[in-house]
């Protein structure tokens, strides 16, 4: 997996290039009532995305954590961009939540992850246990994406569908949903957020080139499609996606949605 996260962090440019949207449109709704914030990031990864909110963040904040799921992720993150206030641990936030998170942050953050965790009931519950009063917690992940269609695609097929037998726990919660937001705001206002906005944004993105399309996916592929098959399986990806005109000079298009959460506690 170090190899991933290494490839992750070459070819994040999606993310990184969306977060710093976001954090421009977003930043000046937030709220920082007090001095020495204390901020999580929640499935900080290689933690490159954790860097680009510090440079967000009011200047006298305590502490930025970065929390990840992957151990070996969070060695990278530490390595490679730790320091006396940004630190990386390791955290499920659809788990049990430790005694020492709760109601110990201000602001929680968290980008492109939440397509990862199934549980949002739970997590956004834990979200909200560690909120302090009046703690903000803003999301951005994705809720569609012309890759989990082509991924589909090929999960049908005979060739390939016999390793991706669980195609549907891949995707997106949200991925077949009409108007994903409204049950998604419900359940935050359940919870006891207070909501200030919840959307769904359409995207667009071109990775540069074939080769960093190819290295995103086998970055974050979760189908267990032997090592000597996966060069053929991505030149299959990639031939869907030239069908459907998708390369080309510009590079490697992608259609995608995003969604947008803002709440406090
Ligand atoms: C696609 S990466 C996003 C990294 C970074 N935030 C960015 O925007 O570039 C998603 C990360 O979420 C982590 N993750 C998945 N499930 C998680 C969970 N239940 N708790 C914490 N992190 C999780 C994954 O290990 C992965 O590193």
């Amino acid at each position: 997996m170090s190899d991933e996260v290494e490839m992750f962090n070459h070819a994040n440019g999606i993310s990184r290039r969306d977060v710093k949207k976001c954090l421009e449109e977003y930043s000046p709704r937030f709220n920082w009532p007090k001095s020495k914030a204390r901020v999580l990031d929640i499935g900080s990864c290689d933690g490159s995305v954790t860097t680009i909110l510090s440079t967000f963040l009011p200047s006298d904040y305590e502490v930025l954590v970065g929390a990840e799921i992957n151990p070996k992720s969070v060695k990278f993150a530490s390595d490679k961009y730790g320091n006396k206030r940004i630190k990386f641990v390791e955290l499920d936030i659809a788990g049990t939540l430790p005694d020492d998170m709760k109601e110990s942050f201000d602001h929680v953050f968290s980008f492109f992850t939440f397509h990862w965790v199934n549980d949002h009931l739970k997590s956004f519950t834990n979200i909200y246990n560690i909120l302090q009063k009046d703690g903000e917690f803003f999301a951005a992940f994705i809720i569609f994406s012309d890759i989990y269609l082509i991924f589909e695609i090929l999960s049908k097929s005979k060739k390939w569908g016999p390793w991706m037998p669980h195609f549907d726990i891949f995707p997106s919660l949200y991925y077949d949903y009409e108007d994903p937001d409204v049950p998604v705001t419900k359940m935050l206002k359940n919870i006891g957020y207070n909501v200030h906005d919840v959307r769904c944004k359409q995207k667009l993105y071109y990775y540069e080139s074939v080769a960093i399309m190819k290295e995103l996916l086998t970055a974050v592929n979760p189908f267990d499609i032997p090592k000597d098959l996966w060069p053929e399986f991505l030149e299959e990806f990639i031939q869907i996606q030239r069908n459907m005109h998708l390369v080309s000079e510009k590079g490697v298009k992608s259609h995608y949605n995003l969604m947008i959460i803002h709440c406090s506690k």
